[in-house]
């Protein structure tokens, strides 16, 4: 059976200001998609939040970019707003940039990622969510989970990996892309993914002797950029990704062992901050210092004809107590570089931030040196 898992997202107000979801939001959303279910237009479905933003998980038969699904999630989207405008929530409606729903989501406001697959005897899937950071985050963690041996040992040990995987890497200035092979072209798709702020992993497909098809993507992660949409900052992009496991593919294990490293992100206070990003369960996905530290959540999932079984809140286990509290740490350490760099983000990456408008303030009282 063929089936498509479509993961869209988009923060429609937060409580107290950019923290979580009020829990209305969610119930809209289960009531919206409970009855699309069961009218038979989506298989199955999870609602569920991290930080500010609220995630439609939905599996169906329709394949990607389909103009029903993406409705479907965008009438979601429509309906929370006017329930996040009567509580008066924060930023109500934030992330739906336009009016005017021209059959796809994509381009207005709302992160997508979506896959679709034959659904093999036993389908893992693992849903990735992160809260006050961009889609950047996820170049070091999926680069790592099917690029290095020393995160992923199946990359040695399982005859179907050696063949390695093929990345499409997007390039969100130009609107370019371009796919890499690994093992060979490692240091070549490095030397631009390093650059996250511009260069982001797109999608993952199998190489050559692996058990699953090279032709269908087995990783993907939601690129949008919401200051590229709206032309200035509108809150952080806030990415979704999603990533099959097993059997030819990384275990479980593999796929979820990057983020034992909480590595630096761009995010966090007002978009303008690099900090660590920290593996948490649902429930502790709720940025409070200084709006972060940023978050990422897994919840993993086996798929059954489509339905959703489960989902398992991967980082909840006590397994990831360490990595939270090294976030902690890089984050007492970050936060103590105030207003500098590398605290504060370089300024070509705040273009899109108030930052501009207070230089032009100023541009006329510089003179030449
Ligand atoms: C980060 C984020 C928050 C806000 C901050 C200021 O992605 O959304 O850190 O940038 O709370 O928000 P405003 O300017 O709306 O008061
Ligand atoms: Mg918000
Ligand atoms: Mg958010």
């Amino acid at each position: 059976m063929k089936v498509t898992i479509s993961v869209i997202k988009a923060d429609i107000g937060g409580y107290p200001g950019h923290q979580t979801v009020h829990p209305d939001l969610i119930k809209t959303a289960e009531d919206m998609l409970a009855k699309a279910k069961k009218e038979g237009k989506v298989v199955d479905y999870h609602v569920t939040k991290c930080g500010d933003d609220l995630n439609l998980i939905i599996t169906h038969t329709k394949g990607v970019d389909n103009k029903e699904i993406h409705s479907l999630a965008w009438d979601v989207f429509k309906a929370g707003t006017e329930v996040a405008k009567k509580l008066k929530l924060y930023g109500a409606g934030q992330d739906l940039l336009s009016d005017a729903f021209s059959g796809n989501v994509r381009g207005m406001g709302p992160g997508v990622a979506e896959l679709e697959f034959e659904e093999r005897p036993s389908e893992p899937v693992i849903v990735f969510m992160m809260d006050k950071t961009d889609p950047g985050a996820f170049n070091l963690p999926i680069y790592r989970m099917f690029a290095d041996p020393f995160c992923t040992p199946g990359l040695v040990i399982d005859p179907s990996m050696q063949g390695g995987f093929n990345f499409e890497v997007y390039d969100t200035v130009e609107g370019r892309k371009i796919t890499f092979k690994t093992p060979e072209e490692m240091y070549s798709m490095l030397a631009f993914v390093g650059s996250r702020s511009r260069y982001v992993i797109k999608r993952v497909y199998p190489g050559p002797g692996n058990k699953v098809s090279q032709k269908e993507a087995v990783a993907c992660v939601s690129t949008e950029k919401l200051s590229q949409i709206a032309g200035q900052y509108v809150g952080k992009d806030d990415p979704v990704g999603i990533v099959r496991g097993q059997s030819g593919l990384p275990a479980v294990g593999e796929i979820v062992e990057p983020f034992a490293f909480p590595h630096l992100v761009a995010g966090w206070m007002r978009g303008s901050h690099q900090g660590p990003l920290m593996p948490c369960s649902v429930e502790q996905a709720t940025p409070t210092r200084l709006d972060g530290p940023p978050r990422v959540v897994a919840l993993g999932f086996q798929l059954a004809n489509g339905r959703l079984v489960g989902p398992v809140d991967i980082f909840k286990d006590v397994a990831y107590d360490l990595a939270r509290q090294k976030a902690n740490e890089i984050a007492e350490y970050m936060r103590r570089h105030g207003p500098f760099e590398p605290h504060r983000l370089p300024e070509e990456d705040l273009e899109y931030t108030n930052l501009p408008k207070l230089q032009q303030k100023f541009k006329d009282r510089f003179s030449k040196i």
